[in-house]
């Protein structure tokens, strides 16, 4: 205003100031423009919480604070002694809260599986606190271990060493109410350490008195006189502080929207901490580091805000930050040199998590155990808006420990079909029916493999989903069956938001059942997605799950053949129209749940009634693939994930690592990020680096935004399109290798693309590389995300060999850091000493047209001059494996010797006997040799006397990987066709 006046007056008086005032406009006129720009193309930032815009964030760190500056602090959670009781692997106890005398339930599980649960409820909720994420998170009730050992009494604390070896120990202390956990009786986590502690337990407004055990009351007159006394004389001198942290207990708004709370605060506080170890990992979704960064009080590079769990549709997101996206899994993982450790925060209410570190030895462990570099350790402070306390400690000793015991938990990867593992390609959108049937031969036309093509919203009927456009797409059956053919699928979209049309079958039905969620006022909640004014079915009610999952037969799901498959967007859930672009807090869900207790597993819920509708497809059922955006702990027993909508930039596909090794470690392997860019263009080179980094990632598939350019593989012309082709073609050469640890990880848990600790666990300096990273154990992947670059440096871990994946040169590993030339045309891959891979060199179409191909071994010997891998085989499509239908072979070779043997128990299985006189090893080649052997040998292990002998060549041989051509390394021998079967037991003798 000031600014329009000052303007009016000057501008009459000279023709000086009239020009300024043209100037100023211009120029202000170019700085909205370049805001405009700028804030388009960035995060919408004020859309989404900080911490201090949400109340129960904010109270639990000046909770934290306030413990934290006052030494002489004491957390006021005690166990109360005389109500401990040990008994079949559970010590249950009560816990008062001796500041207001509440009571809470304790129950801690040892587990079997070396691992322990802890949950605390409040003993008289004024209504039950929600428990129900359990029933979507985990496969079933952990069993509690009758192996342990209650320690003989001390005073203050009980002490039980339990697990299979006796190895892991919890120390409960009683006041205040603390908790240890050791490994070989070396702490690994803490809870309440730092006294963090803090459960609200549900009150009526303005009543906070109403809920008191009265038959303890008297037994904590004494604790509680002290403490009493020193509130009082806070409570006069804090009383505004005290209503500052009054605001946001029983209202609050948000850009305008209002929560309006109808139980009051409910929060839930606990500092867990992992002494001695620097780094931890997970708690994925965020676009940040591998190694979690402190949230507080931390060095250069740290954040202020703590990561946020809580599954929002954010547009643009930004990188290097912990503001919550689309998923939230509440797993973290601690790992120094010697042990592992970690936590499942089983709550799926908006979650916050701060971490600090700090070098204190407070456990004197300095003084046993020899940590390497330091003794720091990391602090964590969990908080939730609602639950209760429920938390699995994990304790290792390895991280494959780890994966299995919460594989265990929260279920395996379910095992996907051939074809999924493949090339998929899709953009918002492919427009119709000749559109779909192009593009499908523009890939034959360019000699480019690819399993799947993907439509968007548009192929719909007004985005109803689970229709048709039946303009564009008049026969999608047909369309189906074409590309089908080749071996090939399709995915369509079906989102969870349903038009509210009374013209659509499935809104009308889901209307007619009662299964939408409602609103705060009772009405089925309405509000703005892709179809305009829309409605969400329930998945938490197990009657839409049912009524959903009979929508996917062929029947029911008009145009759709055996082919199809599904991809799950928007279930966070994304509204437009919703505070945070997601569901109030305060609509009601199953049973009459606020949607606050239960936000984080809706996607999930999704997901899971999917499944159950591709599984009702056939009979018997062939294995579902869905891709979820949204997803928690348990996602991965439902399909795959993906990291939404990044964007075309270098930056975004750096950042696409450490968030795709993050969340495999978290439990879910099977994920893979928009390749390409989902926003903008990415220019060729960009797109050329995206694809030969997607290749080695466990989902691989191209997305763009419907306001992109088309950039199928061959719209970038040449080299580019040779390049993305060759990218395309070394992922269909190694699918054997995928397929098997895709299979590995649905029994193990283990990542199957995995950072640098996982492989070498003792190896410090690889504890926080996140640009590079092992695919299973055998190939080491270092993407080139940057510009213009056209060589790399590669950290090099172990004292072990390495080869070079395209020339097989050999290089000596020693924690070292080389540089390699990483031309276009190059993806900086090596082979770890040590591993044997198996290939398909003759690609196809699809990976339909390969499966009965025959394969090369690759033998990458190690300094022992050892190697071994795996090979594992099914029908790629339906349950039979489960049967024990399936071929899963090892390779080692030892001594000179090359051996074939069966892993599984059952080698004449009906699968066994349909591809044993078809699969054949058509070449080995073996890498690292010293010498020339004089004669190589192959028998069958049932009949060694039948030696026969083969041929071989020795040094000098070209590389038949890609159309990269170098001289190839002169210890290189290769065996052509060796004649020997991958069913039967074989000896290769050197
Ligand atoms: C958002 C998804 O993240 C994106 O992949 C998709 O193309 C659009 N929704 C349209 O369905």
């Amino acid at each position: 205003m000031l600014k329009r006046m000052y303007f009016k007056r000057t501008r009459s008086n000279n023709r000086f100031n009239r020009y300024f005032y043209f100037v100023n406009i211009i120029f202000t006129f170019i700085v909205l423009i370049s805001l405009v720009i700028k804030v388009a193309s960035a995060v919408k930032r004020e859309d989404f919480k900080t911490c201090a815009d949400s109340s129960f964030c904010q109270r639990n760190r000046v909770y934290a604070d306030k413990v934290s500056s006052n030494s002489s602090f004491i957390s006021p959670y005690n166990l109360i002694e005389n109500s401990i009781n040990i008994k079949d692997g559970v010590l249950s106890g009560e816990i008062i809260n001796i500041e207001n005398n509440v009571h809470f339930i304790l129950e801690l599980n040892l587990l079997t599986t070396d691992s322990a649960r802890i949950r605390i409820n409040e003993k008289y909720p004024l209504k039950p606190r929600y428990e129900e994420v359990q029933n979507f998170a985990l496969v079933n009730e952990p069993s509690n271990t009758l192996i342990y050992t209650v320690l003989p009494s001390k005073d203050g604390l009980t002490s039980i060493s339990f697990g299979n070896e006796g190895k892991q120990k919890v120390i409960v202390y009683h006041s205040p109410f603390r908790v240890e956990f050791l490994f070989n009786d070396v702490p690994v986590v803490t809870l309440n350490d730092r006294g963090f502690f803090n459960f609200e337990h549900l009150r009526k407004k303005g009543d906070s008195s109403s809920f008191v055990d009265q038959s303890n009351v008297e037994n904590n007159v004494n604790l509680n006189k002290n403490k009493d006394e020193d509130n009082n004389n806070d409570k006069n001198d804090d009383g505004d502080k005290e209503e500052e942290e009054e605001k946001g207990l029983w209202e609050e708004t948000f850009n305008g929207k209002l929560d309006s709370k109808p139980n009051g605060p409910e929060s839930i506080g606990l500092d867990i901490s992992f002494p001695g170890f620097s780094h931890v990992y997970g708690i994925p979704e965020h676009a940040s580091t591998l190694s979690l960064k402190e949230t507080r009080g931390g060095s250069e590079g740290a954040y202020t805000e703590p990561y946020r769990l809580y599954n929002l549709d954010v547009f643009e997101y930004e990188l290097d930050n912990p503001m919550a996206l689309y998923g939230s899994i509440p797993f973290m993982m601690a790992h120094r040199k010697g042990a592992s450790a970690a936590i499942l925060w089983l709550n799926a209410a908006e979650t916050w998590i701060d971490i600090t570190k700090n070098k204190e030895d407070k456990h004197g462990l300095s003084g046993f155990l020899n940590f390497g570099k330091s003794t720091t350790t990391t602090n964590t402070h969990w908080v939730s808006e609602s639950g209760i306390i429920d938390i699995f400690i994990f304790l290792g000793p390895t991280t494959s420990d780890i994966h299995y015991q919460y594989g265990l938990l929260t279920g395996f990867t379910t095992m996907p079909q051939y074809f999924a593992i493949s090339y998929h390609q899709c953009r918002w959108n492919y427009l119709n029916q000749d559109d779909v049937l192009e593009v499908d031969e523009g890939f034959d036309k360019y000699d480019i493999p690819y399993d799947v093509i993907w439509l968007d919203i548009e192929h719909t009927d007004n985005k109803k989903y689970l229709t048709w456009d039946n303009a564009k797409f008049p026969d999608p059956i047909k369309m189906q069956n074409n590309i089908a053919l080749k071996g090939r699928k399709m995915v369509t979209i079906v989102d969870p938001h349903l038009k509210r049309d009374d013209d659509f079958i499935l809104y009308k039905e889901a209307l007619d059942l009662d299964l939408f969620i409602k609103g705060s006022d009772g009405q089925v909640y309405d509000a703005w997605c892709w179809p305009g004014s829309s409605s969400w079915p329930d998945f938490t009610n197990p009657k839409a799950c049912e009524w959903w999952s009979k929508k996917f037969t062929l029947d029911q799901y008009n145009g759709s053949t055996e082919s199809l498959f599904i991809w799950n967007d928007m279930n966070e859930p994304a509204v437009f129209s919703g505070p945070e672009i997601t569901f109030p807090k305060d609509i009601i869900q199953h049973d009459g749940w606020e949607h606050r207790d239960s936000h984080n597993i809706y996607g999930l819920s999704y997901h899971a009634a999917t499944f159950s509708g591709l599984m009702n497809r056939k009979n018997p059922p062939h294995r579902p693939f869905i891709l979820s955006r949204s997803f928690f702990a348990g996602s991965q027993r439902y399909g795959a994930i993906w990291t939404g909508d990044n964007m075309a930039k270098w930056d975004h596909l750096a950042a696409s690592l450490p968030m795709l090794l993050t969340i495999g470690i978290s439990g879910l392997p099977f994920s893979g990020a928009d390749v390409g860019g989902f926003f903008g263009n990415p220019e060729p080179e960009l797109l050329v680096r995206w694809y030969q980094a997607g290749a080695f990632q466990p989902f691989f598939r191209a997305h763009a935004h419907i306001d992109t350019k088309r950039r199928e593989p061959w719209i970038a012309g040449s080299p580019y399109t040779r390049y993305i082709r060759d990218a395309v073609r070394e992922r269909y050469a190694l699918l054997p290798l995928w397929y098997t640890l895709f299979y590995e990880t649905s029994i193990t848990g283990k990542p199957i693309i995995r950072p640098m600790f996982e492989v070498y666990p003792d190896e410090e300096e690889g504890f926080a590389i996140e640009d590079q990273y092992f695919v299973g154990d055998s190939l080491l992947v270092k993407p080139v995300v940057n510009q213009g670059q056209t060589s790399i440096e590669v950290y090099l871990s172990g004292d072990e060999l390495y080869y070079d994946y395209y020339n097989f040169q050999r290089i000596q590993g020693s924690n070292k850091v080389i540089k390699v030339d990483a031309p276009l045309n190059k993806i900086p891959v090596f082979i770890h000493g040590g591993s044997i891979i198996s290939r398909r060199q003759r690609i196809r179409r699809s990976s339909a047209g390969m499966r009965l191909d025959p394969f090369t071994l690759l033998v990458a010997l190690n300094k022992k001059g050892e190697a071994k891998g795996t090979l594992y085989l099914d029908d790629g499509e339906t349950y039979e494996f489960e049967k024990g239908n399936y071929v899963y072979r090892q390779f080692i070779f030892t001594s000179g010797k090359l051996t074939s043997k069966s892993l599984s128990s059952d080698n004449s299985n009906l699968y066994s006997q349909t591809i044993s006189s078809v699969l054949r090893v058509e070449r080995i080649i073996i890498i690292g040799l010293d010498k020339k052997p004089s004669k190589i040998f192959a028998y069958n292990n049932s009949n060694p006397s039948l030696k026969q002998e083969l041929e071989f060549k020795f040094g000098g041989i070209g590389t038949t990987i890609n159309s990269f051509t170098t001289p190839s390394s002169k210890d290189v021998l290769v065996i052509k066709n060796p004649k020997l079967f991958i069913t039967e037991d074989w000896t290769v003798q050197f």
